[in-house]
């Protein structure tokens, strides 16, 4: 099981259980450049002070998600003297997180690895969960193992140097587990949306833990995603579309943020909640996501088609339908989902 731990200053107070757990052993702290310098040194300097620590620079962003850096990576581990007692501790956004796992999970048949994650999204969603991995050049997250970390330490102060771009992309993520899965949880995060908006540390702590809860609460029920585990998956049959047709130059949280934003026109005539609904897209509005570029109807058409044969144990759509209140599965005939497609992308593509 893994323990998850929100909050400011961790580090310094690394809690007595995983001290033990990781005395005597090896470490090696995994990160990208910008990250390294930005927080590389104070969280070496605090896990120094549990277990001895090598530091190992990634490349930044999706490009650290390759098969060439996991086999560059795996020897630069043993030739440094890594072994099965060895931890690996990734210290970065999603993209470090998945290949780090990954790692750990086929690195001498699996190791052990403590996520520390560094961006909102990967705090409250990529960290979350045990899905490790890397992509090939025909398809993202095309290799990967289900390997969760002994801990997740998920340290509020490492986001007081986020982009804003990227702030946003863990909200979005945030609304949609909040509308799937927890009606109080929804509830809370309109409450709290201004001064999460305005980057508040306390109210980003508290996101964080509450998010990663209700997603490994959901994940403890289907841990190998063949069920309801698709309902994180709001928003991700046309995010993931539009991802792929603008050829990735629309960043992920933006599309997902549009992804749901279209789904409504599924929801209401299928008598989804309106007031529900205008809360949702509500929120979505003040994130400021930026408009679409121009997209092809058809290209996007055929890019949900791909993307449902690839996950096979999802294909269909996730309708919200009241707050925590979701299905998944939902067949949309291609007639309606054509019209759908036509109506949102005339109607103004922005939010
Ligand atoms: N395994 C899962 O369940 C899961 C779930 C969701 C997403 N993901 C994966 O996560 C990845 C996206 O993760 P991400 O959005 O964190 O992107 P990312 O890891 O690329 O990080 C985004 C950028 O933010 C920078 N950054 C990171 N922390 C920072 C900080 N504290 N201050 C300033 N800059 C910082 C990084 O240098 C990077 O350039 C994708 O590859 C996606 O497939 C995985
Ligand atoms: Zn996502």
């Amino acid at each position: 099981m893994t323990r998850h731990l929100y909050g400011r200053g961790l580090l310094p107070e690394v809690p007595s259980w995983l001290k033990a757990e990781l005395s005597g052993r090896g470490g090696f702290l995994l990160s990208s450049s910008p990250v390294l310098a930005l927080h590389g040194q104070r969280v070496a300097q605090h896990l120094r002070a549990v277990l001895r620590l090598e530091v190992l620079e990634l490349p930044d962003g999706e490009a650290a998600k390759r098969l060439s850096v996991l086999e560059q990576t795996a020897e630069a581990l043993i030739l440094r003297g890594a072994e099965r007692g060895s931890v690996l501790f990734a210290l970065g956004g999603g993209t470090v997180s998945d290949l780090v796992g990954f790692l750990a999970a086929v690195l001498f048949r699996g190791i052990s690895w403590v996520a520390l994650p560094t961006t909102l999204l990967a705090q409250l969603d990529a960290a979350v969960g045990g899905k490790t991995g890397v992509d090939l050049g025909v398809l993202k997250n095309a290799l990967g193992a289900f390997h969760p970390p002994i801990a997740v330490l998920g340290e509020t102060e490492w986001l007081t140097t986020l982009p804003s771009s990227e702030l946003r992309s863990g909200l979005v993520e945030a609304v949609k587990t909040a509308a799937v899965l927890d009606a109080a949880l929804f509830e809370e995060l309109k409450r709290r949306w201004v001064r999460l908006l305005q980057r508040d540390l306390e109210e980003l702590s508290w996101l964080s833990a509450k998010v990663a809860q209700a997603k490994a609460a959901l994940v403890a029920t289907d841990f190998e995603d063949r069920g309801p585990r698709a309902l994180l998956n709001f928003g991700h049959t046309l995010g993931h579309a539009l991802e792929a047709v603008t050829g990735y130059s629309v960043s992920h949280g933006d599309a997902v943020a549009h992804g749901m934003r279209f789904v409504a026109s599924l929801a209401l005539p299928r008598g989804a909640d309106g007031k529900f609904w205008a809360e949702l897209l509500g929120l979505l509005e003040r994130l400021g996501v930026p408009k679409l570029p121009p997209v092809s109807e058809q290209k996007l058409l055929a890019a949900i088609g791909r993307d449902k044969k690839t996950q096979k144990a999802k294909t269909g759509w996730v309708i919200p339908f009241r707050p925590g209140e979701a299905q998944w599965g939902v067949e949309v005939p291609d007639s309606e989902l054509r019209e759908s497609l036509r109506r949102f992308l005339s109607d103004g593509t922005g939010s």
